[in-house]
């Protein structure tokens, strides 16, 4: 009712991801008057800062028009801060006592909703102290959890049976932010509302899959964290293997949450762990030019270190309709650009009589610029009866000129208020998801016998890839 209140609680207030992606991510919603009425949002960190400090860096990673800074404004007289520990039952208190004092003249429902972008180290504590003392008791209570979900199998079930003693899994939101973005939505739609997809989405037509990750961008100093992880967890356990879910799955029943991820936890399962047969890594080296440090030389970085910064899997689905289709995933740090997109190849066309056919495409590019393109062959325009490739093309840039594709983060926040979870993962699925890639990663880690492959800053890929995506049935310049 015109009564209810909310509040976003944001832990770990003062760190990069609140500045860089939730305050802004809720201006976002803000200012397009998508937040509930009656609603605020108290940061909540360990240091101690004025609200004025605070405000002018939570202001100033956020992009205002002329125009809006009238609404900066109006939003930023909606945040306050707290300082206070994360395992400690004062602090929570006085977390408590700020968020009461700002529902207190509401007299509806008092929801709430607990953002953690906090270190994994904190999790535990904080989601128990949240619990014990800040929990909502008229209104709803929403946990939303940033990766990283534990390390393998079993850390990851650790920190979800701890998670479990006080927070029920209807309550936890776990993000994965590639299930925000603009095209990762639109893969359910392209593949479920279009007929003539649907009836070609299977092995008897479709050669094989590819999901790529690239950055140009290294660690950037955050080597201590990534080394810690490597880039099949930073992007393949998490992103990549969402996406193949989602290119995978049976249709579901109906888009509601549960039956969207009764399907994606229906695919985790058909796929047989990885080995490393079925891997490629790689280690970024410096820079040709030896203006790019390499992995090695980020301080945070052990000397030895033989953490990957690039990997490509090749995964088969054991299921009617994938059985024997190569899914391959590639993500790699420190490559020549950014570029997410899916590549769908398409089967020889059988019986063929033109010569030199290529065989068609899908592309589904997430970033940047926004498209779905297909790769199809067509008759040369002229007097000439030769079969060319053309392409279809959905540029969103042109396409769709006027409209603004919303952060990631802005879309999943909203799904929060809402209480919509089918963007978010659910604790089958991770656990599923782990175990495809666990046995794998303890031989890496263990044994250390798999050396990554060295590529320089700003390659294309590591050497090795053309032959591994080859071996896996890839045709890159696909002419039969
Ligand atoms: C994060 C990873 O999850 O995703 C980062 O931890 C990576 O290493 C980032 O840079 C990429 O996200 P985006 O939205 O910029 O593609």
């Amino acid at each position: 009712s015109a009564k209810d209140s909310t509040v976003v609680v944001v832990l770990g207030a003062s760190g990069d991801l609140a500045f860089k992606k939730t305050y802004p991510a809720l201006f976002g919603l803000y200012k397009n008057s998508l937040l509930p009425q009656n609603f605020s949002i108290v940061g909540y960190a360990r240091s101690a800062i004025e609200l004025a400090d605070f405000k002018s860096r939570v202001s100033s990673r956020i992009k205002a028009s002329d125009e809006e800074k009238k609404l900066l404004q109006e939003f930023l007289d909606k945040c306050t801060y707290v300082s206070g520990k994360y395992d400690e039952a004062e602090s929570f208190k006085r977390l408590n006592a700020a968020v009461d004092e700002i529902q207190k003249s509401f007299t509806g429902r008092k929801h709430r909703v607990f953002y953690m972008a906090l270190p994994p180290s904190v999790f535990i504590p904080a989601s128990q102290g949240l619990k014990e003392w800040v929990y909502a008791s008229d209104g709803n209570n929403r946990l939303i959890v940033e990766k990283p979900f534990g390390k393998d199998t079993e850390s990851s079930r650790e920190l979800a049976n701890a998670l479990a003693q006080h927070w029920k899994e209807d309550e936890i939101y776990r993000i994965d932010h590639y299930l925000g973005k603009e095209m990762v939505k639109n893969l359910m739609i392209l593949r479920f509302a279009n007929v003539f997809f649907g009836a070609v989405w299977n092995r008897q037509y479709i050669h094989n899959v590819q999901i790529t990750f690239k950055e140009p961008i290294g660690t950037q100093g955050r080597g201590g964290y990534f080394d810690e992880f490597g880039i099949i967890r930073d992007i393949m356990q998490n992103h990549l293997l969402q996406i193949l879910t989602i290119v995978a799955m049976e249709k579901p029943v109906t888009l509601d949450a549960e039956d969207v991820r009764n399907e994606k936890v229906k695919v985790l399962r058909a796929i047989s762990p990885l080995t490393v047969d079925d891997v490629l890594l790689g280690q970024y080296g410096p820079s040709p030019d030896g203006k790019e440090e390499g992995y090695l030389d980020d301080k945070g970085v052990p000397k030895d270190s033989v953490t990957p910064t690039f990997a490509a899997a090749a995964f088969y689905i054991k299921n009617e309709r994938w059985d024997g289709i190569p899914f391959i995933l590639k993500c790699g740090k420190a490559l020549d650009q950014q570029k997410t997109e899916v590549r769908i190849q398409f089967q020889d066309v059988p019986g063929n009589i033109y010569p030199s056919l290529k065989r068609n495409e899908l592309v589904v590019r997430v970033q940047p610029e926004e498209a779905v393109y297909m790769k199809f062959m067509n008759k040369q325009p002229g007097l000439s009866s030769t079969a060319v490739t053309s392409e279809l093309d959905l540029s969103y840039a042109r396409r769709y000129k006027d409209v603004k594709i919303s952060d990631a983060y802005e879309s999943l926040i909203l799904d929060v208020l809402n209480g919509d979870k089918a963007n978010f993962v659910r604790d089958d699925e991770l656990d599923a998801a782990w175990k495809i890639f666990t046995p794998l990663l303890h031989e890496i880690e263990g044994k250390k016998t798999i050396k990554p492959e060295i590529y320089a800053f700003g390659q294309r890929a590591p050497d090795g890839l053309s032959a591994f995506v080859e071996k896996h049935g890839f045709r890159r310049d696909a002419a039969y």
